[in-house]
């Protein structure tokens, strides 16, 4: 265990990031935006932000809400929901209007995604233009055929999906978003691309923190569940070795996600966890398990904006270690939510 007890980086960014809207969006934005210099928002409103004038109204609710908080300096990046009927013509506006990327939801897999995409056959006019534009494409790689098994979703996609996608689009610009497995660490870290800049993965802190019997630790533990749902031990130290590999091919994505406790808490629960509390506490505490902190302003501050041709951030922040306490509920509009590690503490946070 390193005996390292402040830390300055260059201020990171939140490569995958879900903030919702209205009453929520009040309450989690500015846990991210004190910590973050930006983030890539996901689309998966009801309904799905699927054109670029739903995108524009969602960054102005977005930006009106940092106003408010006095957090303008936080730059939200905006995706759009892609779907069977996306036409070519939407991308190329999507490009030209500054949009970061196209989320790939097949229809089914996760929370929102009844609108996604039922076969990427039907997308290939979008992907195409995609491809030529040099726009990213960030998916949620499970696959959602009720016979496989939960908990080999993500690496049945990597066949199936994945690589023939990559076969027929050897340009398209892709990033693996929560990658939960081994296979899929080793599949990004292994694709042959003449340009670095053809693939990436982001990973969550809760992926490199927990494995799946989290989610049953004397009882079971809603507040562990989200999706992809968290796997073996073998898995998260792949995880954990790709993200302090120091590979410009793994950065930060919080996939930090809330839902009302009462949601969580329930007969069907809902999957997500909220780690945008203290988000870069938990990463560097991952990152200090193995001794690798000297690796978490790359992951977090450099490889992201690397991939997607941003600058990097040029303000810093401090982390510093010692115990933060975690709430054991923070308010969500009408509701309330449950943080990860609600309770109990994180041992670094900023300073
Ligand atoms: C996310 C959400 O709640 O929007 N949930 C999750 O478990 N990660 C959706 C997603 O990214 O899959
Ligand atoms: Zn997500």
């Amino acid at each position: 265990m390193s005996s390292i007890q402040t830390m300055t980086l260059v201020k990171p960014d939140d490569w995958h990031l879900h903030v919702r809207d209205g009453e929520v969006l009040k309450d989690v934005l500015g846990h991210t935006a004190s910590q973050f210099g930006r983030a890539v928002i996901m689309p998966n409103l009801k309904p799905p932000v699927t054109t670029v004038a739903l995108a524009k109204a969602y960054q102005s609710r977005i930006e009106s809400q940092l106003h408010v908080l006095g957090k303008s300096d936080f730059k939200p990046l905006m995706t759009l929901y892609l779907t069977d009927n996306t036409p070519a013509s939407e991308v190329q506006q999507a490009h030209a209007e500054h949009m970061i990327g196209f989320k790939l939801y097949p229809a089914g897999a996760t929370t929102n995604s009844d609108a996604g995409v039922t076969n990427l056959r039907n997308c290939y006019k979008a992907l195409e233009a995609m491809q030529k534009l040099g726009m990213p494409l960030l998916i949620h790689g499970e696959v959602t055929n009720p016979e496989i098994d939960v908990f080999d979703r993500e690496a049945v996609f990597i066949d199936r999906i994945l690589e023939p996608l990559r076969n027929d689009f050897p340009e398209l610009r892709i990033v693996f978003e929560h990658i939960t497995t081994k296979q899929a660490a080793h599949y990004v870290r292994d694709a042959h691309t003449q340009d670095k800049k053809l693939i990436a993965a982001t990973i969550t802190a809760h992926h490199l923190l927990m494995n799946r019997n989290s989610i049953f630790a004397g009882g079971i533990r809603p507040h562990h569940y989200c999706l992809p749902i968290l796997k073996r031990e073998e898995h998260r130290l792949a995880l954990l070795e790709a993200a302090t590999s120091g590979s410009a091919r793994f950065f930060l994505g919080t996939d930090s996600a809330p839902h009302s406790k009462g949601l969580k808490e329930n007969d069907c629960g809902c999957a997500g966890c909220y780690t945008a509390w203290n988000a870069l506490g938990l990463y560097a505490e991952a990152f200090e398990s193995i001794d690798c902190l000297n690796r978490l302003e790359g992951f977090a501050s450099f490889f992201g904006a690397d991939f997607y041709g941003l600058p990097r951030n040029s303000q810093k922040i401090v982390l510093v270690k010692k115990p933060h306490s975690v709430p054991s509920e923070l308010p969500m509009g009408k509701d309330v939510l449950v943080p990860l590690r609600a309770g109990q503490t994180i041992a670094w946070g900023l300073q």
